[in-house]
């Protein structure tokens, strides 16, 4: 095979540790490059630095380069339904009645292949579209529906988690599948695409109130089969949910207590929403090394609650995480709007919940994690993303031996004032140390959207260029 090698030149941010590690110096955390040098061989990073000192060893690259841009590593979106594409932004109810008004209907048609290959498609493109380059996805309970989805990604060569989706209960006929049916469609996918090329497979019991025991049995003989699979869901997301959840799990105390039971909890454990868990729960999944999707857009757009971030950031008891869309649950594709909401349910987390604002309760420290500085908001959608999917070895910043996936951030873009805007903090020339770099992103997250988003490369190829 031909080896083809090939150089990208610009400005780059990415993260080598968690910056809520780092308090009052999460800079620690960061790497900027004002002129750095990515060198990419078959799609995959085999050197990255500054350009003076990599592009010597690299005679003859053919090379790139990318100007008045920030480029940060691809952004993954840990919790989002690709049959939700064309539903999303469903006017007036919360979870249970939008999923049967709403959202059932829709992902029916997705058993119709030629309707699977195009909202996998759509999907794809509104993704790339939006800066994100990997995501773990939910399909459907469709066999057709989990094919074009793993093949709609694999064309792009991007990494995505996904499975069929098991529901057995709580849902009209036509969304459902048994439990022996959902065993042997999720054995079959297994073996044709797990591990196949980029494409990975989740268990996915889509939620336990939507499971039988017998269902989630099928989850855990899967998992005992398969221990390396990853196993996504959702948890704790709506009290009407919990309640009900908890009237047939008389056994259970809370709704983690439910996924223990069958097994299922552990590194690779994915629980979307997670708005309601208790401490102990919390506790619990860090100890686990399971962990949660922060899903701002969907917690609001449904009414769903506030995510306490402060609780799953607590060093004692960190529970690993990654940032979501929920899409069509959220009402947009990007990142970019999650961490604008994420920014805000921090702040009205120190409202609410974490006592700021009452001066016998407060906890300064816990008040102080649930800022989310742009430090904390791109290593969440990109390293801190990876890691709490367990990819980190495979995607989420510029380390030699990861995929070349990255998106190039233009952050003049977006409203017309942006340029004005972020003329506060640095002159035409852009950014030219970390804390002006900081400042942007900052700008991009609040003040932009995904008009900043420029490029969007995978695998060392660029699938997006906007307009
Ligand atoms: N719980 C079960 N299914 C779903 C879904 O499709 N979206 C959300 N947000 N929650 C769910
Ligand atoms: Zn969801």
């Amino acid at each position: 095979a031909i080896i083809v090698t090939s150089g990208i030149r610009g400005t780059f941010f990415d993260f080598i540790d968690d910056p809520w590690k780092h308090v009052g110096r999460e800079e620690d955390s960061a790497r900027f490059l004002r002129d750095g040098l990515l060198v990419i061989e078959d799609g995959v990073i085999v050197a990255f630095g500054p350009f003076d000192e990599v592009s010597p060893l690299h005679p003859d690259l053919d090379i790139t380069e990318i100007r008045g841009r920030i480029i940060t590593p691809g952004f993954i979106d840990g919790h989002v339904h690709v049959p939700q594409t064309r539903a999303l932004g469903a006017f007036g109810e919360q979870l249970l009645p939008w999923l049967l008004d709403t959202v059932f209907p829709e992902e029916a048609r997705y058993s119709d292949r030629d309707y699977a290959r195009a909202g996998s498609d759509r999907f794809l493109e509104n993704m790339l579209a939006a800066g994100t380059t990997t995501v773990q996805a939910f399909t459907t309970t469709s066999t057709v529906a989990v094919e074009e989805f793993f093949e709609a990604a694999a064309r792009r060569d991007m990494l995505v988690i996904s499975g069929v989706t098991g529901i057995d209960q709580f849902a009209p006929e036509g969304s459902t599948s048994t439990p022996e049916e959902f065993y042997a469609d999720s054995k079959a996918m297994i073996a044709k695409y797990h591990g196949k090329g980029r494409n990975r497979y989740a268990i996915t019991p889509r939620f336990a109130l939507g499971a039988s025991d017998e269902l989630l049995k099928a989850c855990q003989r899967l998992k005992k089969e398969h221990p390396d699979l990853w196993v996504n869901t959702h948890i704790s997301e709506n009290p009407l949910e919990i309640s009900n959840l908890l009237l047939a799990h008389p056994d259970c105390t809370d709704y983690l207590g439910v996924y223990e039971k069958y097994e299922l909890v552990g590194p690779k454990f994915s629980g979307g929403h997670a708005v309601w868990l208790s401490d102990n729960e919390f506790g619990r999944l860090s100890d686990s090394g399971g962990a949660v999707v922060f899903c701002p857009c969907s917690n609001l757009f449904l009414g769903s609650g506030i995510f306490r971030l402060a609780k799953a950031t607590d060093p004692d008891k960190r529970v690993k995480m990654s940032f979501g869309t929920d899409m069509g649950g959220g009402n947009r594709f990007s990142m970019i709007h999650v961490l604008d909401e994420a920014y805000k349910v921090g702040m009205l987390g120190n409202t609410l919940l974490d006592g700021t604002t009452n001066r016998i309760t407060q906890d300064l420290a816990a008040a102080e994690r649930s800022k989310l500085s742009p430090y904390r908001a791109f290593w969440s959608v990109t390293l801190g993303g990876a890691e709490g999917l367990y990819i980190d070895d495979q995607v989420g910043n510029f380390e030699v031996g990861k995929s070349a996936d990255f998106v190039a951030l233009d952050w003049n873009a977006g409203p017309s004032a942006m340029p004005w805007h972020q003329s506060l903090f640095f002159d035409e020339a852009g950014p030219t140390t970390m804390e002006e770099a900081a400042h942007a992103l900052f700008a991009v997250m609040m003040v932009g959207d995904d008009r900043n988003v420029d490029e969007t490369w995978v695998s060392g190829v660029r699938l997006y260029k906007k307009d």
